[in-house]
């Protein structure tokens, strides 16, 4: 198409309002009227020089030379559709959106982010809304059609799952100005996590992908590590969104390794709080079973019976559920619709297509985007492109291994890379030509991109395979640190590693975290074994995360408590690996140390089940080793939990063994706090006078050590007896007294509790 504007390119993308609608509402006629309001659009736009791309149904994609005559043909164009006479029963609106760029073309029309960064933000607007990105806006600002004007909207996401983007609405005469909030991917709760790097291609895989999904409620994408099942799979839950007015929620479970716990896992990322005395599962049944919503289990292959048990109980009781699993293999449950992701689309090496013919290609643009990622003058080009297709086909288009072969642009040359991978899978196949299967062509190319790395570099690399569910900075540096590498090292270290597409990046609300693929981190981890460094680091990752643990026990009752107790949730599974390999090694004291810390949050945030089965663990396996003030608190934490799941005749028991125990040890704080629990106990068994002496020895033991929130909790404690035995006047006053405390030491979560429990008192 040679009359299509190259270089800096403005491209309007313009949709029907409700055409499904209107077609079933106006059979016959809907030829007609679609005709006319297509002759509208093309009028504008060729008036100002615009290009058609691509007509597709009612959908129109136009490029302009200028950003001003864009918007100048889509404000045109909107005026004369709202001008135009319409049949009296019919509504003709178009959303519009505009976007500037420099995209790639090629034969057909044009590809890059661009293209569908334009598509996207004409999908987040409504009938006659006219949507421009930042670019444009900037190019336009000083330049603007007359009668125009510009509406900032902020910032938003669009369904491409990259950073937010900067929208403005254009205003003119003769167009409607308000518009309910854009249909961006904040419309519907989510937490499809931002992607650092763009999508390319998978059109006919996230179409064919949706179908299924309409016909089963189950469908597992299945293919090796590395060939994109969970980037199709969050693009996918983008692109159906709107379908899912509660949301679609992504549960990564590749750190996991305890099948049971997959309830647990999805009731984290839904924020559903277990309640005592029922199930996980049931009541992730009942918060679900009245919504619309998709559920992405990522990860499944290791935890394959697990995640099959908990698609089938879900998806029988919930009726507006649907499941989008990725796995290696099938969850082999009823109803289930396996999808086998293919690789990305190849050129064939032996009949080459012209170069600019490359980019239909998705390997292709993968390994060009990336390269320009890492080396920005990187293009494809007559002198490369044979070469280029070659790395392609020797990759088997597998994402992973493209994203890998990429990084290296920035030091060798296209023909390096293709020898080296050459010689490389020369030495897998033993010199045969033969195709490999993918794991193979995967683990090849990892072998050559570690291979390629500093020796500081490889060790760190293998070190990180430890972390489970992603990692910080810091504890990166706690975790590399040693043994060849210097702390102040470690982040250059990382950089080199992100570069060549070993880490991940992922930016969160609040902190910059890492990761590595699950395929890299097997890998890292086989290739760590080999060195004999599996247990040095693993005690170095405990190490962190014991201290981390401990520091964060203190900050869950003050000021800070919703923070810490999400970058608790955050750190989930590299604490539950740490307390894992504690136990598994016997070390009793560090695991009852853990335990302890983590029992909190794990009271806090709704983990009761697994806090206690996880405590009881630690003291039945630790009977034997003698420490008896850390046991002191093992005990007070498991009688806790007891208390929680209203197991009083174990509450008590418990809280006895610990009370004995820190009063040998003479530790005043623990002993108020076994008192307490023990108060609470008599107090549900209706033994209220022991209750009262129990809850006034916590008291006076917590007076005496200064402790402001122990003072609290033993008068709220006391208000609650008195409540019980309808004292309501007395209840008031302790309630109202442990309150201000609470407020002083700023628990969010025990001043709520309090508020409640004064509400009730009112009544
Ligand atoms: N269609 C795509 N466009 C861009 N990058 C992709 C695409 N598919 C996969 N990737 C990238 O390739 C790598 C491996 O993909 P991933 O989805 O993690 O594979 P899997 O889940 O099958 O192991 C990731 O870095 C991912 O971002
Ligand atoms: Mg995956």
């Amino acid at each position: 198409m040679p009359s299509l504007p190259a270089g800096t390119v403005t491209f309007l993308f313009t949709d029907l309002e409700g055409s499904t609608r209107l077609l079933q509402h106006l059979g016959d006629r809907y030829a007609a009227i679609l005709q006319e309001y297509r002759r509208l659009l093309h009028a504008a736009c060729r008036e100002r020089g615009g290009r058609e791309v691509d007509t597709q149904g009612d959908a129109l994609f136009v490029a302009f030379p200028r950003a001003h005559d864009a918007v100048a043909a889509a404000v045109s164009a909107q005026q004369t559709i709202a001008r135009h006479r319409w049949p009296e029963d019919v509504s003709v609106r178009a959303r519009m959106g505009i976007h500037t760029g420099e995209p790639l073309k090629t034969e057909t029309g044009y590809v890059g982010m661009d293209v569908h960064r334009a598509a996207r933000i004409c999908q987040a607007g409504h009938g006659g809304q006219i949507l421009l990105s930042q670019t444009t806006s900037d190019l336009i600002e000083d330049d603007l059609p007359v009668g125009v004007g510009l509406r900032d909207l902020g910032r938003h996401r669009l369904k491409d799952l990259a950073q937010p983007q900067h929208l403005y609405q254009v205003v003119a005469a003769g167009l409607p100005g308000e518009f309910p909030p854009l249909r961006s991917l904040d419309a519907h709760p989510n937490n499809l996590p931002i992607q650092l790097t763009s999508f390319i291609g998978r059109e006919r895989e996230m179409a064919a992908i949706a179908n299924l999904l309409e016909q089963h409620r189950l469908v597992t994408l299945v293919g090796a590590g590395g060939s994109g099942k969970t980037r199709l799979s969050l693009q996918v839950a983008a692109h159906l969104l709107d379908a899912y007015p509660d949301g679609a929620w992504w549960v990564d479970l590749a750190g996991l390794i305890d099948g049971s716990l997959v309830p647990e896992a999805v009731a984290a990322v839904l924020r559903v709080r277990e309640q005592s005395g029922t199930l996980l599962l049931t009541t992730l049944g009942d918060f679900l079973q009245p919504r619309t919503a998709l559920l992405l289990l990522d990860n499944c292959e290791h935890l394959v019976a697990g995640c099959g048990q908990l698609a089938e109980a879900l998806l029988q009781r919930c009726p507006g559920l649907r499941i989008l699993a990725t796995s290696r293999e099938g969850l082999a449950v009823g109803g289930e619709a396996l999808f086998p992701v293919p690789t990305l689309s190849l050129p064939d090496p032996a009949h080459l297509p012209p170069p600019e013919a490359l980019g239909q290609y998705e390997a292709v643009r993968l390994f060009a985007e990336r390269a320009a990622t890492v080396s920005p003058a990187f293009k494809i080009t007559a002198r490369n492109a044979a070469v280029v297709a070659q790395i392609c086909h020797r990759l088997d288009g597998i994402p992973l291994a493209m994203e890998l072969a990429a990084a290296r642009v920035t030091v060798l040359s296209p023909e390096q890379i293709a020898s080296r991978l050459d010689d490389q899978f020369r030495l897998l196949t033993g010199g045969s030509r033969t195709a490999l299967p993918r794991h193979q062509t995967l683990q090849g190319a990892l072998d050559w991109s570690f291979q390629s790395l500093a020796e500081p570099e490889k060790s760190a690399f293998r070190r990180l395979a430890v972390f489970a569910g992603g990692f910080t900075l810091q504890a990166a540096e706690a975790v590399c640190a040693g043994e060849g590498i210097a702390t102040a090292d470690v982040l250059d270290l990382l950089a080199h590693l992100v570069n060549k597409s070993l880490v991940v990046v992922e930016d969160r609300e609040d902190d910059r975290r890492y990761r590595l693929l699950e395929p890299t981190r097997q890998y890292a981890r086989d290739r760590l074994r080999e060195v004999g460094e599996i247990d040095g680091t693993r005690a170095r990752h405990v190490e962190w995360f014991l201290a981390f643990a401990e520091e964060t026990e203190e900050k869950l009752h003050g000021r800070e408590q919703v923070t810490w107790l999400r970058r608790m949730e955050t750190e989930h599974e590299n604490l539950r690996t740490a307390l894992e390999w504690t136990v598994a090694g016997d070390h009793w004291s560090t695991a009852l140390r853990l335990a302890a810390a983590l029992a909190a949050f794990w009271e806090l945030h709704g983990h009761i089940t697994e806090g206690r089965r996880r405590l009881d663990e630690v003291l039945s396996r630790s009977a034997g080793a003698s420490l008896p003030p850390l046991r002191a608190r093992g005990l007070y934490a498991a009688a806790s939990f007891a208390a929680d799941q209203h197991d009083w005749p174990q509450a008590k028991t418990l809280a006895s063994e610990s009370l004995t125990l820190y009063q040998e040890s003479g530790d005043t704080r623990g002993e108020a706090a076994a008192l307490r629990l023990l108060g609470t106990v008599a107090r549900w068994q209706s033994d209220y006078e022991a209750a009262a002496g129990l809850y006034q020895q916590s008291l006076s033991s917590y007076q005496q050590v200064q402790d402001t929130r122990g003072v609290a909790l033993a008068n709220r404690s006391l208000g609650e007896l008195a409540r019980a035995q309808k004292r309501y006047p007395e209840a008031a006053a302790r309630f109202t007294a442990s309150l201000e405390l609470f407020r002083e030491v700023g628990d969010k979560a025990s001043i709520s509790h309090t508020l409640y429990l004064l509400g009730l008192t009112a009544r």
